[in-house]
């Protein structure tokens, strides 16, 4: 039986995995792979803060991931089928590996955050992208 998310170690093997997944996709991969130049040993790290901080509420993640997808939108527009996709993988890899309240909570705050992300995003190029920086001037 699956058990569910209990703490960081799992959510970092959950993470790995995700993004072992994210990495070989079709429409996801290029993206990290040649546009971001992501380094995942150092990406690691901070998506555990992230995570831990979204479900657990530890408060390690204190960087502005909305900025950073932003730029990335600006050179390479990030629409709705690429949410649709991420959140796929994100709830294949839980449901893979995780059952209980925490995995749950980790699909439907993923599902929250892209929905805000999105949002943001519509309208984040040319002057918007200087609102949105705007509106938090004491990030980043
Ligand atoms: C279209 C969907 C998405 C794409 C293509 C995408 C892509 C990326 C890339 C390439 C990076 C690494 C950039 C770098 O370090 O140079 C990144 C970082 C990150 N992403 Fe996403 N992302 C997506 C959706 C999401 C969603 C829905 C979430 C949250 C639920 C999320 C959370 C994060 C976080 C927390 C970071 C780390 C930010 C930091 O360094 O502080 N992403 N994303």
């Amino acid at each position: 039986m699956r058990r569910d998310i209990a703490d960081r170690t799992d959510l970092v093997l959950l993470i790995s995995d995700f993004y072992a997944r994210v990495f070989a996709d079709d429409l996801l991969g290029h993206i990290f792979v040649d546009v971001a130049k992501m380094d995942l040993a150092a990406h690691l790290p901070i998506m555990g803060d992230f995570w831990e901080t979204v479900l657990f509420r530890t408060g390690g993640y204190r960087r502005n991931a909305l900025a950073l997808h932003v730029d990335l939108h600006r050179v390479a527009p990030l629409g709705p089928e690429h949410f649709a996709r991420w959140l796929e993988l994100w709830r294949a890899t839980i449901d893979d590996r995780y059952a209980g309240p925490n995995a749950e909570r980790a699909k439907i705050q993923a599902e929250r955050i892209a929905r805000s992300m999105q949002r943001r995003l519509a309208g984040a190029t040319g002057s918007e992208h200087v609102t949105v920086r705007r509106r938090d001037p004491a990030q980043r």
